[in-house]
């Protein structure tokens, strides 16, 4: 067997081939299921790995590791300014892995077609309302426009299936979500909603606040017919999902607290400043940044990597397989923007 078939394993059995690469952990947006209006503590300057640091890594992790993956994330990623040189290195890589990039989409205007030419395959926006208040109170900037903006740019470049990630509040967008589905099939949108998550920098998450998977499809199905899509079909992604109207327009939704997907999880992650987590939710980290700049070589930073993995916990770095829902869960110190999406 060669290294990369060995790859990234854990004692439950499972294999990691999607790396998430946070880029930075700043961004032009606050989120309230993310960040605070004011007070975030960024990560210092020299802590950061410099776009070399990220290409490196990103090469151990297709070749010793069997990464087949790479999705990069922030924050807000499309502040890093060297992105697109990165995707294009990351791209000559062999076995070249897929590229993806999650992002607000704010100043895709301007990089959608460079990042298209780099040679990125994917793209996910998020998307959580269709109103420029509520799209003002929720990310506490007046930004609907250039995120829209965004969008358009993302098709025109053909950086399809644009797929959006939609975060539901109760009281504040929940009412929304059949307008979102509804205005994302007309455009040949694939929309994902996604249950909010305990990782926001201000521990302010509330269980009863959450709108749950169920009141998700409750919601949707007020207007539209959904018909399950054969869980087959579903394989490590955590995305369940449903034909709207016979199909062929699609929803999916992230049911991350209420069902989640860990059995099934193939991810692995990089923060910005160069640290391995095993999940979005571990409270170890391993890192790679120090090992890196003592001068290791790729064997031993592959080798650290695979014994990060090999720790990995059975749930939401648990060992309940309710993950989040579980008594034994703790948010992390770290929240999402640091960690990457
Ligand atoms: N819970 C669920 N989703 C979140 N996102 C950011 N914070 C949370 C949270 N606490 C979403 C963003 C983006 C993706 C990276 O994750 O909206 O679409
Ligand atoms: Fe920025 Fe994304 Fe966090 Fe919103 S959720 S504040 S867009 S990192």
């Amino acid at each position: 067997m060669t290294t990369a078939e060995q790859g990234l394993l854990d004692t439950f059995g499972r294999r990691a081939v999607d790396l998430r690469v946070s880029l930075t952990d700043r961004c032009n947006l606050r989120c309230t299921y993310c960040m605070p209006e004011e007070g975030m503590q960024w990560l210092a300057k020299d802590t950061l790995l410099t776009d070399d640091e990220i290409v490196r890594l990103v090469g151990i992790a297709v070749r010793e590791l069997g990464i087949r993956e790479v999705r990069f994330t922030g924050g807000e990623p499309l502040l890093r300014p060297g992105l697109v040189g990165i995707v294009a290195r990351c791209a000559e890589l062999t076995p070249r892995p897929e590229l993806s990039l999650t992002t607000n989409g704010i100043g895709l205007a301007r990089t959608a077609s460079a990042l298209k030419a780099a040679g990125l395959d994917r793209i996910n926006v998020s998307l959580d309302t269709l109103d420029r208040e509520t799209f003002r109170t929720l990310s506490r900037r007046d930004r609907q426009g250039d995120v829209m903006a965004g969008l358009a740019a993302a098709e025109a470049a053909g950086l399809l299936p644009v797929k959006l990630n939609a975060v539901l509040m109760r009281g504040v967008n929940d009412h929304e979500a059949p307008d979102l589905l509804a205005w994302s099939l007309e455009r040949g949108y694939e929309l994902r909603f996604i249950e909010q998550m305990p990782l926001d920098a201000q521990h302010g998450w509330v269980r009863t606040n959450m709108i749950t998977a169920e009141e998700i499809l409750e919601r949707l199905s007020a207007r539209f017919t959904l018909t399950p899509e054969p869980s087959a079909a579903r394989g490590a992604a955590p995305a369940e999902r449903w034909l709207v109207d016979g199909g062929p327009g699609r929803v999916g939704v992230i049911a991350s607290v209420t069902r989640p997907f860990c059995r099934a999880c193939d991810r692995t992650r990089l923060t910005a400043d160069g640290q391995v987590r095993n999940c979005l939710f571990a409270t170890e980290e391993t890192d790679l940044r120090g090992a890196l700049r003592a001068g290791g070589a790729d064997t031993d930073i592959a080798e650290l990597w695979r014994k990060a993995m090999w720790g990995k916990k059975a749930a939401a770095g648990t060992d309940a397989p309710a993950g989040i829902e579980a008594p034994a869960f703790h948010q992390p110190a770290r929240p999402m923007s640091a960690i990457g999406g």
